[in-house]
């Protein structure tokens, strides 16, 4: 019987921890500590959280340009429009206001370091 206490509990516990999802990525990634800013484990979830209640096709008004996958993102980074919109402004996206420094700062290392999926 301990046993299997033991057993569902560890279960419990290891299922939290690997459920558990990162907040909001480090910005310390990329101050030389070896690992890079990546789409994946960063600018997707801000693109996600900010942009694509507007900037998707399946919604009521859709708005272009499109920004629910890296390539459309990517494209986005490499032309220019990001940088233009979120970081140097005058007229920033979202439309409600800039994001906060650290996501702006973090945004700019991404794209500095090639806007990496
Ligand atoms: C509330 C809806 C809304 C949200 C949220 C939003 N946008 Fe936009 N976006 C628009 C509208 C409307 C336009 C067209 C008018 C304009 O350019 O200001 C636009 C235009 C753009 C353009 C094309 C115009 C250009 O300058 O090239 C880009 C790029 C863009 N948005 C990026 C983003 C990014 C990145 C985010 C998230 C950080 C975001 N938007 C969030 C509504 C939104």
């Amino acid at each position: 019987m301990r046993i299997v206490i033991i057993a569902l509990l560890s279960c419990l516990f290891f299922s939290c921890k690997y459920n558990q999802e990162d907040p909001f990525p480090s910005p310390v990634t990329g101050d030389g500590s070896g690992s890079s800013i990546t789409y994946t484990n960063f600018a997707k979830s801000v693109i996600d959280n900010n942009c694509v209640i507007c900037h998707a096709p399946n919604i009521t008004s859709p708005q272009s340009p499109y920004l629910t996958t890296y390539n459309e993102v990517k494209q986005q980074a490499d032309n220019g429009r990001i940088q233009a919109r979120c970081i140097d402004g005058p007229s920033f996206m979202p439309p409600s206001g800039k994001m906060s420094q650290p996501i702006i700062d973090t945004l700019q290392l991404w794209i500095n370091q090639g806007a990496l999926q």
